[in-house]
C-alpha cells in the first residue's frame, strides 16, 4: 500500500513538473482558441528596403534569421500536390540556395517525391516569429545533379547516411523493431567503407516563379511584396493588400 502511494506521489511531480513546463493558456480545459492573437508591431518594409533581386533579399533576412540564431531558422514548409489537385504540406530543412533557387534532400520514392513525379510543381513557406517575417515561394521542381546529392550526402554524418539506407520513406512499417533490424543489416553491409549514396535518394531545386516578403505590422496592415518573374528573366515587383 505505502509502495502504491509513493508511486502515485512521484507520478503527481512528474505530472506538476510536466504541467509547469506547458503555457498557462495551453492549459485551460476551455481553451479558446479564436481568441490567441496577438499585434504585429515591426516598422514595416518599404519598397525602397528591397533588393531588386529576390534571391538576394531572401538572403538578406535568411541571414539576419541565422544570425539571430533563432532554432531552425531554416525549416520551412513544403507544399505539393498530386495531378489531380490533392495537396499535402509537411516541414523540410533548406540546404542551400544560390540564384537557381533553393535545395533541399530528400528520398525520392516518398509520398512527396511521387507527387512530384507527377506534378513538379510546390509552394515553400518559412516564417521567423521573432522577426514577424513569412517568406513564400513558388515555383517548378527539379532533382540536383548527383554530383551534388553526393556531395551533400557524404558531408551528413555516418549515422543519418545510414538512416537513408534504412527507411523506405512514407511506407507504413509495422514496427519501430523494423527500423532498427535494417539499421544493423546496413551498419554491417557498409562496415569499414565508405556508405554510397542510396539511388533512391538525393536534392531537389525548386526554381521560383513568385517570391512574396511579408512583414507584420499594426492594425492587421502587413506590408506584402511580391516578386514575379518575367520571360525575360527580370522580376516584376507588386505591393499586395494584406
Ligand atoms: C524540422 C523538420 C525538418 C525536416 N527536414 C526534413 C528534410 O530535410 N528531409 C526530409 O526528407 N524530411 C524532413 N522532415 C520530415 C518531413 O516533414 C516528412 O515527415 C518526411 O519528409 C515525409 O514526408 P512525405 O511522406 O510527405 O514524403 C523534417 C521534419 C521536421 C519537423
Amino acid at each position: 500500500m505505502r509502495k502504491k502511494v509513493r508511486r502515485c506521489a512521484q507520478l503527481a511531480s512528474t505530472f506538476c513538473r510536466e504541467q509547469n513546463r506547458i503555457p498557462s493558456i495551453v492549459k485551460s480545459p476551455l481553451l479558446d482558441v479564436a481568441a490567441l492573437r496577438r499585434e504585429y508591431e515591426t516598422e514595416g518594409l518599404r519598397r525602397a528596403d528591397l533588393a531588386p533581386d529576390p534571391m538576394e533579399q531572401f538572403s538578406i533576412w535568411f541571414t539576419a534569421a541565422v544570425k539571430a540564431e533563432l532554432p531552425d531558422a531554416n525549416a520551412m514548409s513544403f507544399a505539393t500536390a498530386t495531378a489531380d489537385g490533392k495537396p499535402s504540406v509537411r516541414v523540410m530543412l533548406l540546404k542551400g540556395f544560390d540564384e537557381t533557387g533553393f535545395v533541399f534532400f530528400t528520398n525520392y520514392l516518398s509520398a512527396k517525391g511521387r507527387e512530384l513525379d507527377e506534378n513538379p510543381r510546390a509552394g515553400l513557406a518559412f516564417y521567423w516569429v521573432q522577426f514577424e517575417r513569412q517568406i513564400r515561394i513558388s515555383g517548378t521542381v527539379e532533382k540536383t545533379s548527383r554530383k551534388d546529392s553526393e556531395r551533400y550526402f557524404h558531408s551528413r554524418p555516418v549515422g543519418s547516411q545510414l538512416g537513408a539506407w534504412v527507411s523506405r520513406q512514407s511506407e507504413v512499417i509495422d514496427a519501430r523493431r523494423i527500423l532498427e533490424a535494417r539499421l544493423a543489416e546496413m551498419t554491417e553491409r557498409f562496415a569499414g567503407r565508405e556508405i554510397e549514396l542510396p539511388p533512391h535518394w538525393g536534392g531537389y531545386r525548386v526554381r521560383p516563379e513568385t517570391i512574396e516578403f511579408w512583414q507584420g505590422r499594426a492594425n492587421r496592415l502587413h506590408d506584402r511584396f511580391r516578386y514575379t518573374r518575367r520571360a525575360d528573366g527580370s522580376w516584376l515587383i507588386e505591393r499586395l493588400a494584406p
